[in-house]
């Protein structure tokens, strides 16, 4: 039975109970990470915990937990997760209280996270790639922070499989700003382009791990916005997650991108970053 943990307890999923007042169930009043796990490792821990600090700064919920609070919390859940790569799921919410928009005072924040496999993206999808579309961006102003009020993502990404499509690129005042789950990356020329941080994407752990394998390997890289144009006219598009790692779009909105072939520098990053994970999975801190 897949063990959870909650409120300082570890628990059998379906024993799991949070209260209906729960902020994070009342207002989506809440925050969340999703950090990779190879053979046993946290992918990235660092830069995921950094991330939670900061949306949880953002949003004033007041949680301070050290680096080995985290591990205690972490590590009964990877020993229990039985496949080769794992995902933790981690919320915090800023807890149970009577229903008022304003903060609550004196209440504890709902600590909670699970652990689940993370499947390998099948080969046939990495050789043919995947369908996306490109929507408006009609979510809010704070996309930085990574909120558990999702509603505007999980509107987006219901158009792209009801169009038989992996992911749904947003486009705010005719730029790219990320997908309905990951960031995007566009290759022209064989210069790589991601769009820059701001308060319209969530800064990504594996867009910045990309940026960091193309700077120190060499390829060309910029941060720099992207047009809508220059999406569709791009060599290679890409998307990135930590579930879904690099993912490459042959098709957008029914147009071939490129060759409608995973592209050359593709293959590199997803070369470079397959030797990140396998660092990990020996135990090594390479990336
Ligand atoms: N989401 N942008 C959005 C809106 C996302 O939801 C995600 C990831 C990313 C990529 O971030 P990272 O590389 O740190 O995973 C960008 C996770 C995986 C999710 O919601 O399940």
């Amino acid at each position: 039975m897949m063990k959870i943990y909650l409120n300082g307890e570890f628990m059998p999923l379906e024993e799991a109970r949070v209260p209906v007042l729960d902020r994070g169930f009342l207002f989506g009043d809440g925050v969340y990470e999703v950090i990779p796990v190879y053979g046993g490792h946290p992918f990235r821990l660092i830069q995921h915990l950094d991330r939670l600090e900061r949306s949880l700064r953002e949003t004033r919920i007041p949680l301070e937990y050290s680096l080995d609070d985290w591990m205690a919390i972490f590590q009964p859940l990877i020993d229990s997760c039985e496949s080769k790569d794992c995902g933790i799921y981690l919320q915090v919410t800023r807890g149970v209280a009577i229903r008022d928009h304003a903060f609550p005072k004196a209440v504890e924040p709902t600590v909670f996270a699970m652990i689940n496999p993370i499947k390998p993206v099948p080969a046939k999808v990495l050789e043919n790639g995947v369908h996306a579309i490109a929507r408006e961006d009609i979510r809010w102003s704070r996309c930085d922070i990574k909120s558990i009020s999702l509603i505007g993502n999980v509107l987006m990404r219901q158009e792209a499989v009801e169009s038989d499509a992996a992911e749904t690129i947003l486009i705010r005042d005719g730029m790219v700003t990320e997908g309905s789950a990951s960031n995007v990356f566009i290759v022209k020329s064989s210069e790589v382009i991601t769009p820059p941080k701001d308060e319209h994407l969530l800064g990504g752990i594996t867009r910045d791990l990309v940026l960091e394998l193309c700077v120190t390997h060499g390829l060309a890289v910029r941060e720099a916005p992207i047009r809508e144009q220059m999406l569709r006219a791009a060599d290679e598009v890409w998307v990135t997650s930590s579930t879904k790692e690099i993912l490459p779009v042959t098709v957008l909105d029914g147009q071939l991108v490129g060759e409608g072939k995973p592209g050359p520098v593709w293959h590199t990053l997803v070369e470079l970053y397959g030797r990140c994970k396998q660092a990990l999975r020996q135990g090594e801190q390479a990336c």
